[in-house]
């Protein structure tokens, strides 16, 4: 496997310098900005630091402080930034502090399993090839420690677990691709099945040698690729629903495949949840009449990669066509599109395990999930985004309880799926999605008969249905519509939950919903983070109080609480359009951004935050058009993964004429902890 060190004064020779054809200006963002006052975030929780990973972490933050000498004994001592800010970059390389070092690693076809069929620089490897090599646009990932089942916290091996939200098919293939309409209508099989297989989910058994290099564990049973291909079984209130079954499973309980994953969630019992975001774009359907369950997703009669035009009969592939061909469900695929559109759990410590669907959080947009700490003997409870224009923010509190000895998914199952309502006073609320709530339930009787958004509402026939219309049900609550929900993210130290509004180009414009408290900006060209404090700072609470952490933005930029700017940004932490965000094990709070790369920003970044004082640094510029998609450590913050997704150009590698997407391993130079 080849590594890269990226060379701090190479220059891309492709490189055109980006012209900024936007107009927005410093000061009437700042309006903008200004926030009405509204109620403060109510005190901290004190949840402990153990339970992050659903195992201890002790020692790893004030022994680490010690370590580096930094000013530690307060108890907001380990948030502080200790690193100097970089600026922004529109070069064709990754830029992180002094002091520290990048290197990239497991790029786009690295092999990984089967015969660890080598990567070829000039885009011949094949399908077959592609299903046993890491996939393309990183995006989400974890480390889970090697020694995780047994109770150890291991920062020197473990299995590192990434998704593969889409792929750049002009890079994958030698010469790009060959489209239908230039081949007879048709695509070559094997073309759609490396893009399928470029698609999914790498777990990859890593380690760090003495001289602290990383390298894949070539032969470990470990390592192992999930793809838009791989079986999975459909779990929760929507298994066996009529509207799920195929030729493929009559019954409704299993589907292939999972696609577009952009961002996951560990669980508590140290699984991975890969989230499926943009999956809608995978399938076409001639069917004039389109079900409600297509409509509210934009599943519509034209496919992103035209795969259900492969040059095959083969029904791994015909299935993404999902028009009404058969005399039932059971004979044709009209109902594939059901089964996307979850949260789907992954083992990766248990290679011949079957991915689960986990219908019972929903089925939308899902950007990814974030777990709140596991406390024993109570409900799990997990947070997921919606990323799409006026979208939802969504909550899943199980039914029964956590026990740490006998945790598993099973626990994803049963439970109540929740919307969130933010009101304009600072107050919010989880609205129930089920139609045991009387609530819900005579909402959805007022409801019937009427036209909601676009669709005429004819009730629900089962929870079930209320899941696999999920958007629908959500409407029909009253739930607040957002800025495109990505990440979340929970302070292990006060257990507030952060979540990313990326941005939203028509809010407030004619014909879409007006600004909101939560969602103050007209057309919010740079997006904003919002959190909230749930009752009695419990996590299965119905309410919450919500504060809005920082408005993004350019220079001059201001947050405003109670009439007082808490942060105005400066060359040091502008930035524009938060996408991933994650605390890490000491409660640093990472942003990285998916912006547009015109200036002042340039290309995409990630920064640290203190939540307690909100002070913002930029940590790390990507290279070129990418977007820097996902952030992880090891259990000692030693380590850092940062994934780069869509280079540009010949990144990172200058002597090869395509980018690779891959992962950045990011470390302190002295060996300390990143961020302090
Ligand atoms: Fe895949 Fe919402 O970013
Ligand atoms: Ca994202
Ligand atoms: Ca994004």
């Amino acid at each position: 496997m080849a590594k890269h060190d990226l060379d701090p004064n190479y220059l891309d020779p492709n490189y055109e310098p980006v012209v900024n054809h936007s107009d927005n200006t410093s000061f009437a963002h700042v309006l903008q900005a200004r926030m009405q006052r509204r109620t403060l975030m109510k005190g901290s929780v004190g949840a402990a630091l153990a339970g992050v990973m659903g195992m201890g972490l002790a020692g790893c933050s004030d022994s680490d402080n010690d370590d580096n000498g930094s000013a530690g004994g307060s108890a907001q001592s380990d948030t502080e930034l200790g690193f100097k800010p970089v600026a922004v970059s529109n070069e064709n390389r990754v830029v992180v502090p002094e002091g520290y070092s990048a290197q990239t690693f497991v790029p786009w076809g690295t092999p990984i399993t089967g015969d660890y069929p080598e990567y070829r620089p000039d885009g011949t490897n094949t399908g077959a090839d592609q299903e046993n090599q890491v996939g393309m646009h990183h995006d989400g990932l974890h480390f889970f420690p090697i020694d995780q089942r047994a109770g150890g916290n291991s920062s020197t091996e473990g299995l590192l677990v990434m998704n593969h939200e889409y792929i750049n098919q002009s890079a994958l293939h030698a010469n790009g691709p060959t489209k239908a309409v230039d081949n007879g209508g048709v695509r070559p099989v094997d073309e759609v099945r490396k893009e399928v297989a470029a698609h999914g989910v790498s777990v990859i058994h890593i380690k760090r040698d003495s001289n602290g290099t990383w390298d894949v564990v070539f032969g470990s049973p470990f390592n192992r690729r999930i793809t838009g291909n791989t079986e999975m079984d459909i779990r929760g209130p929507a298994r066996g629903y009529s509207k799920l079954v195929t030729v493929y499973s009559p019954t409704g309980t299993e589907t292939r495949g999972t696609l577009n994953n952009c961002a996951m969630g560990p669980t508590p019992w140290g699984t991975y949840l890969t989230a499926e975001e943009n999956w809608h774009g995978y399938f076409a359907t001639a069917d004039a009449q389109r079900p409600r369950e297509y409509e509210r997703h934009g599943v519509n009669d034209n496919s992103r990669y035209d795969w259900e035009l492969a040059d095959t009969d083969a029904d791994e592939y015909m299935r993404f066509n999902v028009s009404t061909m058969g005399a039932s469900a059971a004979e044709d695929y009209r109902n594939e599109a059901n089964t996307y559109g979850y949260m789907v759990e992954i083992d990766p410590f248990t290679p011949e395990s079957k991915p689960q669907k986990r219908t019972a959080l929903g089925r939308f947009g899902h950007e990814g999930v974030i777990f709140a700490p596991a406390k024993e003997g109570e409900p799990v409870v997990c947070y997921s985004g919606d990323d799409s224009r006026f979208e939802y923010i969504y909550k899943f509190v199980s039914s029964k309880s956590y026990h740490a000895a006998t945790a598993g998914g099973y626990l994803l199952d049963e439970g109540t799926l929740y919307v969130a309502r933010f009101n304009d006073d600072g107050s919010g609320d989880w609205l129930a999605l089920d139609l045991k709530d009387a609530e819900f339930a005579s909402k959805v009787s007022a409801a019937q008969g009427t036209m909601v958004g676009d669709i005429q509402f004819d009730g629900f026939e089962n929870q079930a249905d209320v899941l696999v219309n999920t958007r629908l049900a959500a409407d029909i609550a009253g739930a607040t519509t957002m800025d495109r929900p990505e990440w979340g993210a929970i302070d292990p130290k006060t257990g507030d939950v952060y979540f990313t509004l990326t941005n939203n180009s028509n809010r407030g414009k004619e014909g879409y919903d007006d600004v909101n408290a939560a969602n103050p900006i007209v057309e919010n060209a740079t997006g904003h983070i919002i959190r909230w404090t749930e009752a009695g700072s419990d996590h299965t609470a119905t309410s919450f109080d919500w504060d809005i952490f920082v408005f993004a933005g350019e220079q001059g930029t201001e947050t405003v609480v109670d009439g007082e700017a808490v942060i105005t940004l400066d060359d040091t932490n502008i930035f524009n359009s938060p996408d991933g965000l994650w605390f890490d094990y000491n409660g640093r709070l990472w942003i990285q951004t998916d912006g547009s790369w015109a200036p002042p920003y340039e290309n995409n970044m990630m920064l640290a935050a203190n939540p307690v004082t909100r002070e913002i640094k930029r940590f790390f510029v990507g290279p070129q058009n990418c977007e820097v998609t996902g952030v992880v450590t090891t259990p000692d913050v030693k380590t850092m993964f940062v994934n780069i997704q869509h280079p540009r150009g010949n990144w990172p590698d200058p002597s090869e004429d395509r980018p690779r997407d891959a992962t950045v391993i990011v470390t302190r130079d002295d060996g300390g902890v990143v961020g302090a």
